[in-house]
């Protein structure tokens, strides 16, 4: 498959849309045929399950069921026909999001965790990863009153050092650990540079 599959993660407040966004119209702007997606989300049905995940408390299986199934609806209706034409393919979370809050935040088997997101993504790993590091008492000074069911502080420690086990153990993948705790333009310089480094040598 042709493409290129790029990943924003960490955890609210990190800065992970604002970043994609500057990317997507950075990359667009250079000429680019790119397109920009969250996860969950970005389908009719993949909007559905995400209000649902955000509308209902669950149990922590059905909740990363559902986060699966947002997830397989989006690679299949876009990611993958993006990636087939070409695109680059921006998205604001995907499986080290699964990975991070319901394998290290929730504790369901890390295993458990993998194998769905493989099924989901039918193995498709991202080509780059951006993890979005902060301190937790930063990030929820940015958020202030927009805390959502995902943001109790202990539960949010284990789901920053998750992100931080990823970013340690997945040697095979390029993930970059940034330094989220910088001005919007320091952080981007850097997404930006990283980014056409890469794209340069396809
Ligand atoms: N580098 C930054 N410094 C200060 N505030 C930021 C920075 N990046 C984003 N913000 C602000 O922090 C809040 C969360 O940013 P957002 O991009 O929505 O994070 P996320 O998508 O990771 O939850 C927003 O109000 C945003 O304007
Ligand atoms: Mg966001």
């Amino acid at each position: 498959m042709k493409g290129f599959l790029i990943s924003f993660e960490g955890i609210d407040g990190s800065g992970k849309s604002t970043q994609a966004r500057k990317l997507y119209e950075f990359l667009k702007e250079e000429g680019y045929e790119v397109s920009l997606y969250r996860d969950p989300g970005s389908t009719p049905l993949a909007e559905q399950i995400r209000e649902l995940i955000i509308n209902y408390a669950m149990d922590p299986i059905t909740e990363l069921l559902l986060f699966e199934s947002a997830r397989s609806s989006l690679v299949w209706e876009k990611i993958f026909p993006d990636l087939t034409s070409g695109k680059i393919v921006i998205v604001d979370r995907f499986i080290d999001s699964t990975t991070a809050y319901q394998g290290y935040g929730r504790e369901i088997n890390l295993g458990t965790v993998s194998i769905l997101n493989h099924i989901a993504t039918r193995g498709r790993k991202p080509d780059l990863t951006f993890i979005l590091n902060l301190p937790l008492e930063l990030a929820l000074h940015r958020l202030k009153e927009q805390k959502t069911k995902f943001e109790e502080p202990n539960y949010l420690k284990r789901v920053r050092d998750g992100y931080l086990q990823i970013f340690y153990s997945e040697k095979e993948r390029d993930i970059r650990l940034i330094d989220a705790s910088r001005s919007e333009e320091e952080v981007f310089e850097e997404i930006k540079t990283i980014t056409l480094g890469k794209l340069k040598v396809l």
